[in-house]
């Protein structure tokens, strides 16, 4: 383990103050996470007041994914609330251990966030899902048998995506699905039996990422919402192969619509 993350939190703290520092704002009220291909969702929100790379702040590996961008801006909503949003995150599967995959959500609650909205790219177990399609997470499956958490950290994890913050969503668009989502460790893709043991098992859809961030955020006391966008069907459903590109091709294909959501919902979280 890297010295920064003897003690992660006091490094969330760090980074928090630092980020006070960056942009003159004693407090962040909502944080963003946006993942493959929801960067260009960020558009939606506006014109930040402040734009920098997250390894200005201490205890952020510089990214390595395509289609990630390194990037904290933050804004200034309606000009009532402060959100603060990560372009790209790091993944379990970069083998960096699991302080790096939680420290912005645990830098965000240290700034002040209440509420954390993560985004993903994940593939469709549930073959109601479209390609395109935003799905409302409700509920997770870890596969990875990872924790952010160290030592006797009892977390309820029972809302853990908070239902007040599913609800306002709703209430914005009646469309939306839920469904559960499976955290995989990746990087590779999953097999097709690996998929049908995922449906067995009550999940809809499946991802590389999230879940250990909820679970970080969750115990700090944050409410967390979550959205996936799938952008392929999962291994062995249609029998397409699946590649990166695609993933990311059909992430940014939705952008627009995902940034309009994201815009409408965060003032009200
Ligand atoms: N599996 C895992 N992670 C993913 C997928 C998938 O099919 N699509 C996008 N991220």
């Amino acid at each position: 383990m890297s010295k920064l993350y003897k003690d992660p939190i006091g490094t969330a703290e760090n980074a928090a103050k630092e980020l006070r520092k960056i942009t003159k704002k004693e407090k962040h009220d909502v944080a963003l996470v946006m993942g493959s291909g929801w960067i260009s969702a960020a558009e939606a929100l506006g014109i930040p007041t402040h734009e920098f790379s997250v390894t200005d702040l201490p205890g952020f590996p510089a990214p390595t994914v395509s289609g990630h961008g390194g990037k904290v801006r933050s804004y200034n909503l309606n000009n009532s609330i402060n959100a603060l949003v990560f372009l790209g995150r790091t993944h379990f599967y970069e083998g960096l251990g699991m302080e790096p995959v939680v420290h912005a959500v645990r830098t965000a609650v240290k700034a002040g966030c209440r509420a954390i909205v993560l985004t993903n790219a994940c593939g469709g177990i549930n073959t109601d899902y479209k390609v395109g399609q935003p799905v409302i997470i409700k509920d997770h499956i870890s596969l990875t048998a990872a924790s952010p958490l160290i030592g006797a950290d009892f977390v309820d994890l029972t809302d853990l995506y908070s239902k007040r913050l599913r609800e306002i969503v709703k209430a914005e668009d009646s469309t939306l699905a839920e469904g559960v989502y499976v955290h995989w460790r990746g990087p590779a893709y999953e097999t097709p039996a690996e998929i049908k043991m995922m449906r067995t098992l009550g999940a809809d859809l499946v991802g590389m990422s999230t879940v250990p961030e909820a679970i970080a955020a969750h115990a700090l006391g944050a409410e967390i919402l979550a959205i996936s966008l799938v952008t392929n069907a999962a291994a062995g459903v249609t029998g397409e192969k699946l590649n990166h590109a695609e993933v990311i091709a059909a992430g940014k294909a939705a952008a627009d619509q995902m940034g309009k959501l994201l815009a409408r919902i965060l003032p009200k979280l």
